[in-house]
């Protein structure tokens, strides 16, 4: 028999969203039909997984991913720890239950000590996950103010020699063997979000600046001329020349890295929300337009976690790349004004839906989705569930409720 899925996938085909055979409620229904179907499995795997962290060791509650048989959890100072409770707010948005709010808010205060984190770039990533998404969907006095003193950590990173925030630090770790003065990784575009909000709650002019600083100077040195661009610029902090371009987590320094290309379409989407400058809108169009066209981008959508990996197709998938970039599509395609920019999104987390990347509920550790890979050049999580992976991908299914509902996309 043909799941919900399936039949949502074959209306796709057929031309539903894209020629317009299907009528305009048929098409909500089936996109209500996969919403609720994903809902019904996440609400399963995440209670497991809200469990599993209660038992945790109380230094380690946050669930990262689910290898060798195991739980793995991280502290609140790993770059991941924001995703999880930005996926329990989702379940809440999408659930409209007390409950998940209620899960949200103590996975979000497990984070407080974040906001005064200033020795890497994440500090965006986790706030803006978990306060961030708290300020959406369930306020408390005392989250703007963590939200502007995290934006303040991750300004004191600014270097206005090189008008960017450095990444990394390269005084410790593999980042200190090197030879980086000033490393900036195209995820950080992804950090700018806090950085913007910031500025807007507090008033803080300088935090909208260096958000645009660093989005004006990543436009200029990071991308090729097809779209794609690299993992990692070095730059020296004093001058602002670049002195390096080239990669940590892709296959080679000249590769397209999957997560980079899709930290950039997300990122410079984001930046053409706060600042309506259509240059980010181009590159955001630009760089989807070099995944979406890729003579090796597989027929679900889903990426191989290096487009240049010589190993494709035998090489891994990563599904967490399809989740950012089907998030990032359903707001790019109301800038854009382009319905097939939303139906390729609608592919994607119809692909992610499927038996081949959705656990089944019940398995897979409490992750929603299986077949992500972290980096595959420092032999960790490669071909594993993550939790940024399920975190997109509730994040895709409240933006396309949004648009089935005619509401904004990022209520
Ligand atoms: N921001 C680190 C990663 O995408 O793996």
């Amino acid at each position: 028999m043909m799941n919900t899925t399936m039949k949502f996938l074959l209306a796709l085909i057929l031309g539903g969203a894209v020629t317009g055979s299907c009528t305009p409620a048929a098409q909500r229904c089936d996109a209500c039909r996969l919403i609720d179907e994903n809902v019904a499995v996440a609400t399963v795997q995440l209670s497991q997984l809200y469990r599993a962290s209660e038992s945790s060791d109380a230094a380690l509650l946050i669930p990262s991913t689910f290898r060798d048989g195991e739980v793995r959890f991280v502290p609140v100072d790993d770059w991941v720890s924001g995703f999880f409770a930005g996926s329990l707010w989702y379940m809440h948005r999408l659930t409209g239950e007390p409950e998940w709010a209620e899960r949200a808010r103590r996975h979000t205060l497990l984070l407080d000590s974040v906001q005064y984190l200033s020795w890497h770039h994440d500090v965006g990533f986790m706030i803006n996950t978990s306060y961030g998404n708290a300020l959406r969907y369930g306020p408390e006095a005392g989250d703007t103010a963590v939200i502007v003193t995290a934006a303040r950590s991750l300004a004191s990173r600014f270097r206005p020699g090189a008008g960017v925030i450095q990444s990394w630090n390269v005084d410790r770790g593999w980042q200190s063997e090197r030879g980086w003065l000033c490393p900036v990784i195209i995820d950080n575009m992804m950090n700018l979000e806090l950085l913007f909000k910031a500025a807007e709650l507090s008033g803080d002019e300088q935090l909208r600046e260096i958000a645009v600083r660093h989005a004006d100077r990543t436009l200029e040195e990071h991308f090729r001329a097809d779209g794609s661009c690299y993992h990692v610029v070095d730059y020296d902090p004093l001058t602002g020349e670049v002195r390096r371009r080239c990669t940590a987590q892709g296959y080679s320094d000249e590769s397209a890295w999957s997560r980079g290309q899709a930290w950039a379409i997300y990122g410079y989407t984001l930046c053409y929300r706060y600042t309506g400058d259509e240059r980010y809108l181009e590159q955001a169009l630009k760089t989807w337009r070099f995944m979406a066209d890729h003579p090796r981008l597989a027929a679900d959508g889903v990426p191989y976690w290096d487009m240049d990996d010589p190993a494709i197709p035998e090489a891994c998938r990563d599904a967490s790349s399809a989740a950012i970039i089907a998030s990032a599509l359903y707001e790019l395609s109301t800038y854009a004004g382009d319905r097939s920019i939303e139906a390729a999104a609608d592919v994607l987390v119809c692909s992610l839906s499927s038996d081949a990347y959705r656990a089944q509920a019940g398995e897979n550790g409490g992750f929603l989705l299986m077949h992500s890979v972290g980096s595959i050049p420092h032999g960790s999580n490669i071909d594993v569930p993550l939790n940024y992976a399920d975190y997109y991908l509730l994040e895709a299914l409240v933006r396309k409720r949004n648009l089935v509902n005619g509401d904004p996309v990022l209520l």
